[in-house]
């Protein structure tokens, strides 16, 4: 019999790569989404047409138009369908947006995954359950490490952190946002139905989780929107920090691959900072000028000379956890990729 996958979020960027990775993998796909990312923000955030091209390219796939809020409903879903493994990737994504919407906000990202946590508990429990958190969970904390100034971007002073951020680092005493603060409740649920209940589960901290099927926009999806501004010929906006933090971006790929070798090897209630490390890792101004290698456009943009509330001013993940539990997996996709798949997926997206 078929193995079976449920993620929700699964018109999402994280979300639709975990189902065509599976799929490949002969796992009849469940996908549970309701477009919210559209009531987020607006007709930009549309991923309809992600849903539409799971429904073409996965042939044993089947969509639940179900808000993870509905306590009732995930139930019934679970109940039907008793995944083999489940992935969360269902959020309110955005550190921003967060502050205008805070029930809508937690109501999504944390008691959405306690619905879905409890569910599991009484209908699968055997079955890995993997949730993406975020590295907002540390809140500003990574912003008191001691950084030095180069030309185009800041970089760790410390030599403890050169390798990046570890998952020993503290999520405690820390500016999060609101959305930090949802994210970090359901990465704590989901660390304790592993350690109390036994289950299978585990966070992943993501950096910049990127990709070509990410409908960026300016609130959420860093990479995926700035290239868009550069094809498009709009201005991008800077918020403080000189255009130089850094952050560290990961290939949606990668993050799927990774996901598979925790189902194959799980663990109970385990954390990782899963992104793409020192060597993705590109401050805003970096970013400009590759996307300007690869598309040949100039990026228009503005200063804005106030950084976001809770920003990271440096965030590299130190990946040294994930790769010694999990020897087989690597990062498979440099930058100057990734880069040329999203100015690829652009241009063809704003074509038609
Ligand atoms: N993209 C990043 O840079 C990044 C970084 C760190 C962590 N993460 C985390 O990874 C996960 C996936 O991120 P993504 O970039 O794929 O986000 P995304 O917005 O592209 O996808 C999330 C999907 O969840 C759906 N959704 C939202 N609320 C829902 C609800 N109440 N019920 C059902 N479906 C709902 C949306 O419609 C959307 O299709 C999220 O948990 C996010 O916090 C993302």
């Amino acid at each position: 019999m078929k193995r079976k996958l449920l993620v929700t979020g699964s018109n999402g960027l994280i979300g639709s790569e975990v189902c065509l990775y599976f799929a490949a993998r002969g796992f009849t796909v469940h996908g549970l989404d309701n477009n919210q990312r559209a009531v987020f923000f607006g007709p930009a955030g549309n991923t309809r047409w992600n849903q539409r091209r799971l429904e073409q390219l996965v042939r044993h796939f089947q969509h639940h138009e179900v808000d993870v809020r509905d306590r009732e409903g995930i139930q019934q879903v679970l109940r039907q369908v008793k995944p083999d493994v489940i992935v969360h990737t269902a959020a309110q994504p955005s550190h921003d947006l967060a502050a205008t919407i805070p029930f809508d906000d937690f109501d999504t990202n944390a008691t959405g995954t306690l619905n879905l946590l409890e569910a599991a508990r009484r209908h699968c429990p055997e079955s890995p359950f993997i949730h993406m958190s975020t590295n907002k969970v540390y809140g500003d904390a990574p912003n008191s490490i001691a950084l030095k100034e180069l030309e185009t971007r800041w970089e760790y002073a410390d030599e403890a952190f050169l390798n990046g951020i570890p998952e020993t680092f503290t999520i405690d005493q820390s500016k999060h946002s609101l959305f930090g603060a949802s994210k970090a409740a359901s990465d704590i649920l989901v660390q304790e139905y592993g350690r109390y209940f036994s289950m299978s589960s585990c966070c992943l901290r993501g950096g910049c989780l990127t990709g070509p099927n990410h409908a960026g926009v300016e609130l959420h999806g860093f990479l995926s929107y700035l290239v868009k501004c550069n094809i498009e010929g709009k201005e991008y906006r800077v918020y403080g920090y000189k255009g130089k933090q850094v952050r560290d971006n990961i290939h949606s790929e990668d993050v799927a691959a990774f996901i598979y070798h925790f189902y194959l090897n799980p663990r109970c209630g385990e954390v990782y900072n899963l992104g793409g490390g020192k060597d993705n890792s590109c401050s805003i101004l970096e970013a400009f000028a590759l996307t300007e290698a690869v598309s040949g456009r100039r990026q228009q943009y503005t200063y804005v000379d106030q950084h976001r509330v809770g920003d990271h001013i440096c965030y590299y993940s130190d990946l040294r956890k994930m790769t010694s539990h999990y020897p087989n997996w690597s990062i498979t996709k440099d930058l100057t990729q990734i880069t040329k798949e999203i100015v690829e997926s652009w241009q063809t997206r704003l074509a038609s």
